[in-house]
């Protein structure tokens, strides 16, 4: 299987899109339209699907509203139109924090939210409640406008610099202090579930990664993606769209060696977090694009980038 990792969002358009929001109740970027949530709820007793565009499917074979991935972890599977035809997919992972006192609910951090519809909302308010979304890198704001109206009292939090940098987005603060390993006090009451960790020296991205204690999981955003090969097999009838196949191909075969030899600046510290990150042994992946690991996570990660590591 190729595994793959980067960006490819375009530029908020902030203004536009939050109006838009306000008015359809869900995000749609101009150019990349993200036809991400439900529009029509499946009138059978599966209420927990959602009925999607066909060639969604491929993001969300089983068209769940919300997907179980490991005890404490769920995630939104979406579809992501990138240039106005080219479904990337999109995923919104969900932690569940188990309250200290029995008679509480859980909280619920939201790592790169996608717009919140009510299908959405009904399943998440059955978990707990929403206290932090994470916009886990400057590609990946487009929807925190979505998850804070639905959530007014969560803390939002964002890249580095994102209140400066996108004033009409309602963030709180950034993710991490400036020396980049300190989390915003929100995020660390979050420390016995995940561990977060910000990727240094790629300023392009600023992203903030996390590591789910008792699953072993890597959640991670455009660090590392896993769009599905030819040589994958896919479930019949969600096989990997054409378009998306070629947009695949061009990431793993043009985008990454640009990101891995241009993005990084610093490539001795961006080496030695990859070491430290691999280090955690982690087992399963969670990215926001692409199929998610379930066994050998690190070894996937491991072989991804080779010319960084190979320097240690
Ligand atoms: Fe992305």
């Amino acid at each position: 299987m190729t595994s793959t990792a980067v960006l490819f969002h375009a530029p908020v358009h902030v203004k536009k899109v939050e109006r838009k929001q306000e008015i359809l109740g869900t995000s749609r970027c101009k150019l990349f339209p993200v036809r991400a949530c439900s529009e029509k709820v499946d009138p059978s007793p599966r209420a927990s699907r959602v009925l999607l565009p066909p060639r969604n499917y491929w993001a969300n074979p089983e068209r769940l509203v919300l997907t179980p991935r490991h005890e404490g972890i769920y995630t939104i599977d979406r579809s992501y139109i990138f240039l106005s035809f080219c479904d990337v997919g999109a995923r919104c992972t969900v932690i569940v924090k188990p309250p200290l006192d029995a008679s509480k609910r859980p909280e619920l951090l939201l790592y790169s939210p996608l717009p919140i519809d009510n299908a959405i909302r009904k399943e998440l308010d059955k978990l707990g409640d929403v206290s932090v979304v994470i916009a886990p890198n400057n590609e990946h704001v487009d929807f925190v406008a979505s998850a804070a109206a639905a959530y007014p009292n969560a803390t939002i939090l964002g890249p580095t610099g994102c209140k400066a940098r996108w004033p009409n987005l309602p963030f709180d603060s950034d993710t991490f202090a400036d020396d980049g390993k300190t989390p915003h006090p929100a995020l660390a009451s979050f420390s016995e579930v995940v561990t977060a960790m910000f990727v240094p020296s790629a300023p392009f991205f600023n992203e903030t990664v996390l590591i789910h204690k008792v699953s072993r999981t890597f959640i991670v955003c455009d660090l590392w993606w896993n769009w599905p090969s030819l040589k994958d097999t896919q479930p019949k009838g969600v096989e990997l769209p054409y378009p998306t196949r070629a947009f695949a191909f061009a990431m793993n075969r043009i985008y990454l060696p640009f990101y891995n030899r241009i993005l990084v600046q610093d490539r001795e510290a961006f080496a030695l977090f990859m070491r430290e990150l691999l280090d955690t042994k982690f087992k399963n992946i969670i990215p926001c694009h692409g199929n998610c690991v379930a066994e050998e996570g690190w070894r996937r990660v491991d072989r991804f980038f080779p010319s960084f590591l190979k320097a240690l």
